[in-house]
């Protein structure tokens, strides 16, 4: 029960985020065929996951505020597309906290496409 609490905080959280910053710390220019995968990043994945690139802070930086539904940061951790599918179909790696389906088909996949293409240290800067 207090699991769905927080995961409706989070939510609403990133809801009041979205209305309130729309997508202005997304890094890539709007022509770019990731934009729309960034945009909706940054809508729904990025109260809890940081991002640089979709300019999003939700990962736990500080142990001692670090939260339970604190994902990892994919400027630190490179990720395939494969993978994000698979994380959002099943609300993670483990199930246990990231809700499932948050986004699904197209959006899911430009999601994927979007992350895949700068997520981890070694990954290229957006260009815009
Ligand atoms: C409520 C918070 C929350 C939201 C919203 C959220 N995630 Fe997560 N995510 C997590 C947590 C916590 C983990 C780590 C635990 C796990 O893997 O089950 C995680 C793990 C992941 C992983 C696995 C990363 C790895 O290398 O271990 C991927 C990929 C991922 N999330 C992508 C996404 C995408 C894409 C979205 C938006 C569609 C999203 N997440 C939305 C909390 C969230």
């Amino acid at each position: 029960m207090a699991r769905r609490v927080l995961i409706a905080a989070c939510v609403a959280a990133a809801a009041a985020f979205a209305v309130g910053c729309g997508s202005s710390g997304i890094k890539l220019s709007e022509d770019d065929p990731d934009h729309a995968g960034a945009v909706l990043f940054a809508e729904r994945c990025g109260s809890c996951h940081t991002f640089d690139a979709a300019g999003t802070q939700g990962s736990a930086t500080d142990v001692t505020d670090r939260e339970i539904e604190d994902g990892p940061s994919f400027d630190d951790r490179p990720e395939s597309v494969e993978d994000v599918l698979f994380a959002i179909q099943n609300g993670g790696f483990s199930g246990a906290i990231m809700p499932a389906n948050i986004a699904t088909g197209r959006e899911a996949r430009q999601i994927a496409e979007f992350i895949a293409k700068y997520a981890g240290p070694q990954a290229p800067s957006p260009p815009g």
